[in-house]
């Protein structure tokens, strides 16, 4: 199989598809690699990397997208890479349909096989491809909200951990997943008053032992929200209901109630935020102010420590990648179920449910698709 790895496009993304070792893996399995001129100088990696590996360097991404039977790139197609997609060419990335029609549309237009690595899952109905950028996420998100809680950031000047004698910042942490938990981690190591909600009494369970009173675990309720985020220095949004667009769980009230100077850090944002006061932000311009709360809203989070967030998100993706190339797209996705949940739109019908029901489009079974179209 010919294999494209476009440079991403995305402001401020250094991230890239595929890393040279993993075009060294995909190689030796006999496949052919086009990657973009300089699509990993952003992260260290420079052409001569990958031809060292067996890749060959094509100078525009139109070049790699007009050649290519599967696209691997990091985030969901912008605009102008939509336009350059073929009828049946494989496109294996993020994509976070639910919040985006204009998206979702051209997806459908394009013909494409679209496979996005978020709503891949394994045998225990986990989420293999987004867990390396939730961990992630996870932990920048309190390195993020720490710095927002500065005075020059527009904070309240708290030092999230305290000092003795001076109480640590309340941090509230709306979602116990992979971010959550990741979260809460780099919270408690940092001494906070941390509090996890989430509405999964096993996931609180699990914490409540991992963290030995150090976090209160509370189950979710709107009144529980209601009592905590008003009282908080700091929240955490890190809710997912998988492939649907994140529940507003926030209120404009709840922020207009918060203590001018705090901090939420709405992880969630990729799929449409969980506060009602969010709006995607970048990291060139990370933060705005709602009612005197500070509001970090980065959808693309892992691209400022990209580096360590490519090598985590290629150790994840290479088995599948491996799985697509050597099987092609209908073996590999009939012969794992979870794999199959990948496949959000295959030429022009949409094949995740959530998404079809978000836009009120027609949906067709995953299976029933492929036997259809293939
Ligand atoms: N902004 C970024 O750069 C970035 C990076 C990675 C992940 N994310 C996003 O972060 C979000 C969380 O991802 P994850 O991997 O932790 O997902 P996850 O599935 O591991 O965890 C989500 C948690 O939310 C909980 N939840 C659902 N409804 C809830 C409610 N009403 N109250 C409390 N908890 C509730 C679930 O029980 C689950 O434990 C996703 O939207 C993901 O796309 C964003």
């Amino acid at each position: 199989m010919i294999i494209g790895v476009p440079k991403e496009i995305k402001n401020h993304e250094y991230r890239v598809g595929m890393i040279p070792a993993s075009v060294r893996e995909l190689v030796s399995h006999g496949h052919q690699i086009f990657v973009e001129t300089n699509a990993g100088v952003g992260i260290g990696f420079s052409d001569d990397d990958y031809i060292a590996v067996g890749a060959s360097i094509l100078p525009t991404a139109a070049d790699v997208f007009a050649q290519a039977d599967m696209i691997v790139k990091v985030k969901e197609p912008q605009a102008v890479e939509r336009a350059m997609l073929k009828e049946g060419q494989i496109l294996f990335t993020y994509l976070h349909l639910a919040p985006d029609f204009p998206q979702t549309e051209e997806l459908i237009k394009s013909k494409a096989i679209c496979i996005a690595y978020e709503t891949v899952t394994d045998n225990m109905g986990r989420l293999p491809l987004l867990a390396p950028m939730s961990e992630v996420a996870g932990r920048m998100s309190i390195q993020a909200g720490a710095q927002t809680l500065e005075k020059s950031h527009g904070g309240q000047g708290l030092l999230i951990g305290g000092v003795p004698g001076v109480e640590p910042a309340k941090v509230v942490i709306i979602g116990a997943g992979v971010v959550g938990a990741n979260a809460a981690r780099m919270a408690v190591g940092l001494r906070a008053d941390v509090t996890i909600l989430d509405r999964n009494v096993d996931t609180l369970r699990r914490l409540d032992e991992e963290f030995q009173g150090r976090a209160k675990v509370v189950y979710s309720t709107v009144d529980a929200i209601d009592k905590h985020v008003t009282q908080a220095d700091l929240v955490i949004g890190a809710v997912l209901i998988p492939g649907a667009a994140a529940p507003k769980l926030v209120t404009k009230q709840h922020i207009a109630k918060m203590k001018p100077g705090s901090a939420v850090v709405d992880v969630a944002i990729d799929q449409g935020g969980c506060f009602e006061t969010s709006h995607a932000t970048t990291h060139a311009d990370p933060t705005y102010i709602v009612d005197e709360v500070v509001h970090y809203c980065v959808a693309n989070m892992p691209g400022a420590v990209a580096r360590t967030s490519t090598f985590a998100l290629n150790n994840a993706t290479l088995p599948y990648i491996v799985k697509l190339a050597n099987k092609g797209y209908k073996d590999a996705l009939l012969e794992d179920k979870g794999f199959l949940r990948g496949l959000n739109v295959i030429y022009g019908q949409v094949t995740c449910k959530e998404v079809a029901e978000a836009f009120g489009l027609q949906y067709l079974d995953a299976e029933l698709a492929l036997e259809k179209f293939s």
